[in-house]
């Protein structure tokens, strides 16, 4: 196998990976490197206005709606893919339905600061909102909570405007925390999850929800109390 700009991924399966190392996608794996300044640029926009709102809802409210901010930009041999997966081959079609190549992931604190925050954000005028998924509100089967938008933001550059897709999922701390163990549990241990562990994670879920909904409740009524203090 050859390896191509040092790409080298564990376990890939063998069959994409000579593929993937043909002469046929030399031209993509370019593309991709010379765009990634791009996807870059559009990330760092999203994450400024996510960081000037969170500073304002803090002036303004005394609250900060985000706990964290994580971002990524997708590896080109996992566009490269996902290209495969979907039938794609050239780069403009890559650009055009690959939505997930700059990644922000926003932690919030309570269930009502993801919404405020996806609503702001997306009511901005430079931000497209190109598609919503709530999965609060209907979480996947398997217990998974979060709101994804896909938006468009315009990147300025000296002779042209390029507007690029940026993913953004907000979730709660405890939506990430089961986010994350889920993950680490079904991809990294490369192990077979048994009917009951699936039907656990569901549950811990379902608790992680409950508490959301606790701690935002006390959260609010705290807040009442200490205004009614203040009167
Ligand atoms: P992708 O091809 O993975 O992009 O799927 P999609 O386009 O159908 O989007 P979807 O909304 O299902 O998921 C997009 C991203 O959300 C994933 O890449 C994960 O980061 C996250 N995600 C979705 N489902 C799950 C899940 O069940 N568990 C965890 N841990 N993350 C998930
Ligand atoms: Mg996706």
């Amino acid at each position: 196998m050859t390896n191509t700009n040092g790409f080298i991924r564990q376990g890939l399966d063998p069959s994409l990976e000579e593929i993937i190392f043909t002469e046929d996608w030399q031209h993509v794996v370019y593309d991709i490197s010379a765009l990634s300044t791009l996807y870059n640029a559009g990330m760092k926009e999203v994450i400024t206005k996510l960081e000037i709102l969170d500073t304002e809802f803090s002036s303004l409210y005394n609250h900060n709606p985000i706990h964290h901010i994580e971002h990524r930009l997708k590896s080109p041999l996992s566009i490269i893919e996902k290209m495969q997966k979907k039938g794609i081959e050239s780069t403009q079609d890559m650009i055009d339905a690959i939505t997930d190549i700059a990644g922000v992931r926003v932690v919030c604190n309570y269930i009502e600061d993801v919404y405020s925050l996806a609503e702001t954000l997306a009511g901005q005028n430079d931000i497209t909102l190109m598609e919503q998924r709530d999965y609060i509100k209907t979480p996947k089967d398997n217990g998974y909570r979060s709101l994804h938008l896909i938006v468009k933001v315009p990147v300025f550059l000296s002779s042209s405007t390029e507007h690029i897709f940026v993913e953004i999922q907000l979730r709660t701390i405890a939506m990430d925390m089961w986010a994350s163990l889920e993950h680490e549990i079904r991809y990294k241990r490369h192990r077979k999850i048994s009917d009951r562990s699936i039907a656990e994670l569901k549950i811990c879920s379902e608790m992680l929800h409950s508490v959301d909904n606790t701690m935002q409740n006390i959260y609010k009524h705290t807040d009442d109390t200490y205004d009614a203090f203040c009167l």
